[in-house]
C-alpha cells in the first residue's frame, strides 16, 4: 500500500468554497460543509477529504507518516490576501492626526507626503532592512491564518528601488512559508523628480522599467494607481497595455476616490482584478462583470481613511454577479494593518457580506485575483494542502467576536507552520 504524508483527523467542521474558478454573485454564498471530517495529504497536496470514519476505512492499510489531531476545531482553506504593499520602508503614524484633522488623503500626497514620504524611506533603506520589516509583517499574516499573498512594488518609482523591493519579495517567497505573488507598480505615484511631467514618467515606466522587470521575471502582474491627480485613464491604459506586451497581467487601483473610469478600463482591457472601487459607476461595474474582472474590495482602507462611503459589495454580488474578493491593502498609509481578520469583521459590518460570502472572498476568489484558482483557495483533491485551523465554532463567529486572533493553526503545503497560536516554522526550513 502506498504511503501517506499526513492525515488530519478530528476536524469538527470543514468549510470551503468549491471550484477551480472564482465564484460569482450569489454563488459566493454557496459553500461546502462537513462535520467530523478528515483530510489526507501527500507531497503537499490534498489526496482525500471526507467524513473521518469513512476515510479511515478507505485508507486502511496505508502507512501514514504523521497524524495531526484538529481536536474538533473548524478548518477552512488557508486565507489569501490578494492586494498588499508588503515591502516598504518606515511608517507614517504622523499622518493619522493629519487625516483626523480633516486633511484629505490626496492632499497629503499632493503636498509631497503620503506615498511620496514612504518612497523617500524605501529609497534610503537597505535591502536587509526592507527584508526584515517585510518578514515581520509576513509572520503576523501567517499567525492570522494567511497562506498566500500578493505583494506590490511602487515605493521606489525609480528602477533601482523598484528592483530592490521586488527582489525582497522574491527572497521572501523562497524563505517564508507564505507564498508571495509579485506585482510591479511603478505607476503608484509620480515621483518628485517628474513633478508636473507625468507623461514623461509614464514613458520611463514603459521604456526603462518594464523591460528589465520582465527580463528578470520579478513580477507576474502590473498595477497602476488610476486616480485624479495621479495617473489618468489614458496613462493607465498605456502602462497596462505595455505590461501585457511583456507578459504581465493587469491589475488596477480604480475609482477609489473619484469616478475616473478605472472600472470601465478594467473591463475594456480584461484586467484580472480592479481594486478599491468606492466610486465606481454602474457602467463600470457592468463592464467588469462582462469581462469577468474580479473586484478586490478593501474595507480596511475606507475604515482607516475615516470615509463613510464603502465599496458597493452587496450591489456587486446581487446586481452585477461579480466575484468579489477581499483584501487588507496592507500599506503604511491608507491601511496599516496585516490583519485579515479585521477585514472579515469590516466586510460583515460595513459591506453587509454574509460569513459564507466572506469566506469565498478571502479564499477562492482571492486566489483567482492572483491567478492561482486552480491550485489554491479551496479544500479539494489536487489542491495544495493550505489550511487554517480555527479557534471558533463556525464561520459566523469570526466577524462576530472581533478584535482578537481566532487562528489556532496553519498548515502550508502539508507542513504545520502555526500551532497552538505559535509560529513553528524557522526561516532556515525554507520551502
Ligand atoms: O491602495 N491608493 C493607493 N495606494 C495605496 C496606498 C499607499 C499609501 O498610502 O502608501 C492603497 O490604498
Ligand atoms: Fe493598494
Amino acid at each position: 500500500m502506498s504511503q501517506l504524508d499526513l492525515f488530519i483527523t478530528g476536524i469538527g467542521r470543514l468549510v470551503t468554497p468549491i471550484g477551480q474558478q472564482a465564484r460569482r454573485g450569489r454563488d459566493m454564498g454557496d459553500v461546502f460543509e462537513i462535520t467530523d471530517a478528515a483530510i489526507a495529504v501527500h507531497e503537499g497536496r490534498i489526496v482525500a477529504i471526507g467524513k473521518e470514519v469513512e476515510l479511515q476505512q478507505k485508507l486502511e492499510g496505508r502507512s501514514i507518516n504523521r497524524t495531526l489531531d484538529a481536536a474538533g476545531k473548524m478548518v477552512t482553506p488557508g486565507l489569501i490576501d490578494p492586494h498588499t504593499h508588503l515591502v516598504h520602508g518606515g511608517s507614517r503614524e504622523h499622518e493619522l492626526a493629519l487625516k483626523r484633522s480633516g486633511v484629505p488623503y490626496l492632499d497629503i500626497l499632493a503636498q509631497g507626503g503620503g506615498i511620496l514620504s514612504t518612497v523617500r524611506k524605501t529609497r534610503e533603506a537597505s535591502e536587509e532592512q526592507l527584508y526584515n520589516q517585510a518578514k515581520q509583517s509576513l509572520d503576523e499574516m501567517l499567525l492570522q491564518g494567511v497562506t498566500t499573498i500578493e505583494a506590490k512594488s511602487g515605493y521606489g518609482l525609480d528602477l533601482e528601488t523598484e528592483l530592490k523591493q521586488l527582489r525582497v519579495a522574491q527572497r521572501l517567497q523562497a524563505a517564508h512559508p507564505i507564498d508571495l505573488v509579485s506585482t510591479f507598480m511603478g505607476a503608484h505615484a509620480v515621483p518628485v523628480e517628474y513633478a508636473g511631467r507625468t507623461d514623461e514618467f509614464v514613458q520611463v515606466i514603459i521604456e526603462n522599467m518594464l523591460p528589465v522587470i520582465a527580463a528578470e521575471k520579478l513580477a507576474e502582474f502590473c498595477d497602476v494607481f488610476c486616480e485624479h491627480g495621479v495617473f489618468s485613464v489614458e496613462q493607465s491604459r498605456r502602462i497596462l497595455e505595455a505590461g501585457k506586451r511583456y507578459g504581465l497581467k493587469s491589475k488596477i487601483h480604480a475609482d477609489e476616490i473619484v469616478a475616473l473610469g478605472g472600472a470601465e478600463l478594467a473591463g475594456e482591457i480584461q484586467a484580472i482584478s480592479a481594486e478599491h472601487l468606492l466610486a465606481a459607476t454602474d457602467q463600470g461595474l457592468a463592464a467588469m462583470s462582462k469581462s469577468g474582472v474580479i473586484p478586490v474590495v478593501l474595507p480596511g482602507t475606507s475604515f482607516n481613511l475615516g470615509l463613510t462611503k464603502h465599496a458597493r459589495a452587496r450591489d456587486m454580488i446581487d446586481n452585477f454577479a461579480l466575484p468579489v474578493a477581499l483584501s487588507t491593502d496592507y500599506n503604511p498609509g491608507s491601511c496599516p494593518t496585516e490583519s485579515i481578520q479585521l477585514i472579515i469583521m469590516l466586510a460583515s459590518l460595513n459591506l453587509n457580506m454574509s460569513p459564507e460570502e466572506i469566506l469565498t472572498a478571502c479564499t477562492l476568489n482571492a486566489a483567482a485575483a492572483i491567478g492561482r484558482e486552480s491550485s489554491i483557495g479551496s479544500i479539494e483533491i489536487g489542491k495544495h494542502a493550505d489550511l487554517t485551523v480555527w479557534n471558533a465554532p463556525n464561520l459566523a463567529y469570526l466577524p462576530y467576536h472581533f478584535g482578537i486572533n481566532h487562528t489556532f493553526g496553519v498548515i502550508k503545503r502539508g507542513r504545520t507552520v502555526v500551532w497552538d497560536r505559535q509560529l513553528v516554522h524557522r526561516v532556515e526550513d525554507a520551502k
